[in-house]
């Protein structure tokens, strides 16, 4: 009696930078799936995960200028489970870090589960990790906020300037219907930005437009500009916005005091410089 073939999902991702990011369990995933299906909106980048495993397919065809991202993502999940269920050894590679701001991977995966199929994600070298890099920002000195461009214009966070701010797509920033593949409307969205930013930093407060190179040897685009000449910026589908924070916020002399502590002495502890 023959045994049916179970499928399973491996979603991974191959880093920003097409050579030299992919992890070595990634590269592994890739060589030995029996399908791989990409998501990496880079023509070199598919190059490279193609010679890997030649039966790999792109999901970049669904993608279409005035039909909405949200449908797009659909499809692409649909594509996949149905790959999966199949029987098929599916492996998924999308560029950057597949789980961070990539809605169908998650969708996949837990479709994939759902119908009591392995389905795992593998992380990978996201945006973030190279600004962490280029920038010589560490999350840990000031804190770190991170959010969409237009959820960031929607919704009422909370923004605490002294942490650093992390604000991805703001080439779309206010592009509410999901459906423009092009990074030309972002003015007015990024007007409004600079206004919120501006209820916290002052106008000369300088941020930094960020692109990490996608290539090997390349260097990425640090581009500083000042709060008050944000909106006239021209930022593309891969920029990040970096908002520098404004210093470390001021003890809370009640819980120092609740735990027997002083200023000077919590002061002394830490490394000077970071004060
Ligand atoms: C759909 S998200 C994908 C993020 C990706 N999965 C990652 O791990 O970085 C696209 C957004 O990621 C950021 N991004 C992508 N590529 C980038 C790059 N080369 N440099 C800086 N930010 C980038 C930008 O904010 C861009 O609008």
């Amino acid at each position: 009696m023959g045994t049916t073939k179970k499928g399973s999902l491996i979603v991974v991702g191959t880093g920003i930078s097409v050579a030299g990011q992919m992890t070595v369990a990634a590269r592994s995933h890739i060589e030995n799936a029996d399908i791989v299906f990409m998501g990496i909106m880079n023509k070199i980048g598919e190059h490279v995960v193609t010679k890997l495993n030649s039966n790999s397919v792109s999901l970049d065809d669904l993608y279409e200028e005035g039909k909405s991202r949200a449908l797009t993502y659909s499809q692409m999940a649909d594509r996949i489970v149905q790959s999966v269920v199949e029987g098929n050894k599916v492996c998924v590679a999308f560029y950057g870090h597949p789980g961070v701001f990539v809605t169908p991977s998650h969708e996949a995966i837990r479709r994939v589960q759902e119908l009591g199929l392995e389905a795992q994600m593998l992380p990978g070298v996201s945006a973030e990790d190279c600004l962490i890099a280029d920038l010589g920002i560490d999350p840990s000195r000031y804190g770190c906020q991170s959010y969409e461009a237009t959820q960031f214009l929607f919704r009422d966070y909370r923004i605490d300037p002294h942490m650093t701010q992390i604000i991805w797509q703001i080439g779309l920033a206010g592009e509410a219907t999901l459906s423009v593949l092009d990074a030309n409307h972002s003015q007015s969205g990024l007007a409004m930005l600079a206004d919120i930013l501006a209820e916290h930093y002052p106008s000369d407060h300088e941020l930094i437009i960020y692109e990490a190179a996608t290539l090997p040897l390349c260097e990425p685009k640090i581009e500083k500009v000042m709060l008050r000449e944000l909106e006239f910026a021209k930022p593309t589908l891969v920029s990040t916005l970096v908002v520098p924070s404004k210093g470390m916020p001021a003890y809370r002399q009640d819980r120092l005091a609740k735990l027997g502590l002083t200023e000077q002495q919590v002061t002394n502890y830490r490394n000077p410089t970071l004060n």
